[in-house]
């Protein structure tokens, strides 16, 4: 609806404020693009970018020879973007300044299919189509390579990337029974896509779309080289002004010409039943005869696209534990993957021979490219457990007075399942690599060895 429609509608059925009852104001156009002024004088108008696409499409062309002027590449860029939000609220979720991390793959229209697909085709996926959504129904758990085949899935690129946002989403620790695909329905795809899937994670605020994965068709690149006498028409009608042009046929176009020279003006109609007024100011005709030696195409674009901050929010959530039976002790469940730091090194006490010891392991770790901590400070051991918890380090090395006899030997803890196991100073460091890397790998984690 635009503006005028809108305000009919709140008119024709005398629409007031549910809480108060009060009168509504007229409806207002509202830019979600953050606007600002640029340079010293504030004469120049400009707006903070509210995705970080853009800048990859308008850098197209270097891109494509950087990849020897062949299709399918991909573009990936993480940044700031802002966005003019109406009501910025729930922490994280809607803020007007957030972190995106992008993909644009780019790809023949007509070749949407991804080498690496059979690798992925037996994933099974949480989708919640439209459909389903339409008939009240809930979401299946489903193959890619099943809603590719059944067309639920537009093409098996943008099954690919849904599945690789699955594989991450889980590898990072968002739980698989909290995430959903849920596919736009036509009345909220956005006006560039031809089909999006948010992957979505269940929250307190209920289900938040934290990654969208959509194919863009060729509409950016297509848009980005038409004149920039675009800019006259309104946003809300751009799309549907270059439909109209598009489906001109010859004689059109060439009605178009004679109707801009005699008048200075032409009605176009639009699909929508109402009418835009070209002038030729905005428009003119070019005609020129082409030789056809190799076909041009504008490339499609598959994107992905990560919004940091709700998968944080998410992510954290989610991870979010507090020890059975005793609700001060909370921890982190983050796998080590994310884990900032990923062991601490504990002395039972501030007894100097441990020292040596502290010393031997920090510098082993630190040879193993482990991040860790060496918490040495006052307070009980279980108390330093439980901070190390608290910050989601996952293995921890007490180092007590057994350590300081022949052979020496560490305690080694698994802060999710509390268990402990000792083992050989010169070992525990190896123990804790190989456990970490199995993690990474995605085999299952392996826990406390040796028990
Ligand atoms: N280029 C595609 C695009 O911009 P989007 O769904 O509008 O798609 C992508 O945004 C992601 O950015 C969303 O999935 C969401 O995680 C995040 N996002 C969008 N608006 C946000 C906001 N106001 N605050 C925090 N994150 C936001």
């Amino acid at each position: 609806m635009n503006k005028q429609e809108m305000s009919d509608v709140l008119a024709k059925y005398n629409i007031k404020s549910p809480l108060t009852g009060n009168d509504l104001t007229e409806p207002i156009e509202f830019n979600l693009m953050f606007a600002t002024q640029i340079g010293p004088t504030g004469l120049v108008k400009g707006f903070l970018r509210p995705e970080t696409a853009q800048g990859i499409f308008v850098n197209f062309k270097r891109l494509l020879e950087f990849n020897q002027g062949k299709l399918p590449f991909a573009v990936a860029q993480i940044g700031n973007s802002f966005r003019n939000e109406i009501s910025p609220r729930s922490g994280l979720i809607r803020v007007r300044e957030f972190t995106m991390a992008e993909i644009e793959h780019f790809c023949d229209p007509n070749q949407k299919n991804h080498p690496k697909f059979e690798s992925i085709a037996d994933t099974r996926l949480t989708l919640y189509s439209a459909c389903n959504q339409m008939d009240g129904k809930s979401a299946q758990q489903i193959s890619i390579g099943e809603a590719v085949r059944n067309n639920l899935v537009a093409n098996e690129t943008l099954g690919y990337y849904m599945t690789r946002i699955h594989q991450f989403l889980l590898t990072i620790g968002i739980k698989p029974e909290c995430l959903r695909f849920r596919q736009h329905m036509n009345n909220e795809m956005a006006h560039y896509a031809c089909d999006c899937w948010d992957a979505e994670c269940l929250t307190s605020y209920g289900w938040v779309e934290c990654v969208g994965c959509a194919d863009r068709s060729a509409y950016d690149l297509a848009n980005i080289h038409k004149p920039l006498a675009y800019d006259w028409w309104q946003r809300n009608d751009a799309k549907t002004i270059t439909d109209a042009l598009s489906k001109l046929s010859i004689n059109d176009v060439n009605d178009v010409e004679q109707t801009l020279k005699d008048k200075q003006e032409f009605i176009l109609n639009l699909e929508n039943g109402s009418e835009f007024k070209l002038t030729p100011e905005i428009i003119s005709v070019k005609h020129s005869t082409k030789t056809v030696h190799v076909e041009d195409i504008t490339p499609s674009v598959i994107e992905p696209s990560f919004g940091i901050g709700r998968i944080m929010y998410a992510l954290l959530e989610q991870n979010f534990q507090c020890r059975e039976g005793d609700e001060q002790r909370c921890y982190f469940t983050l796998p080590s993957v994310v884990a900032p730091l990923k062991c601490s090194i504990l002395p039972l006490s501030n007894n100097a021979e441990f020292n040596p010891f502290i010393r031997q392991l920090s510098t082993a770790l630190t040879k193993a490219e482990l991040s860790h901590k060496v918490d040495d400070s006052s307070g009980s051991i279980g108390r330093r457990y439980a901070r190390t918890d608290e910050i989601a380090i996952p293995f921890g090395i007490t180092v007590d007075f057994d350590t300081l006899k022949e052979p020496h030997t560490v305690t080694l803890r698994d802060r999710d399942s509390l268990k402990q196991v000792r083992l050989g100073i010169d070992e525990v460091i190896d123990v804790v690599k190989t456990s970490l890397s199995e993690e990474l790998s995605g085999l299952k984690y392996l826990k406390i060895p040796r028990i």
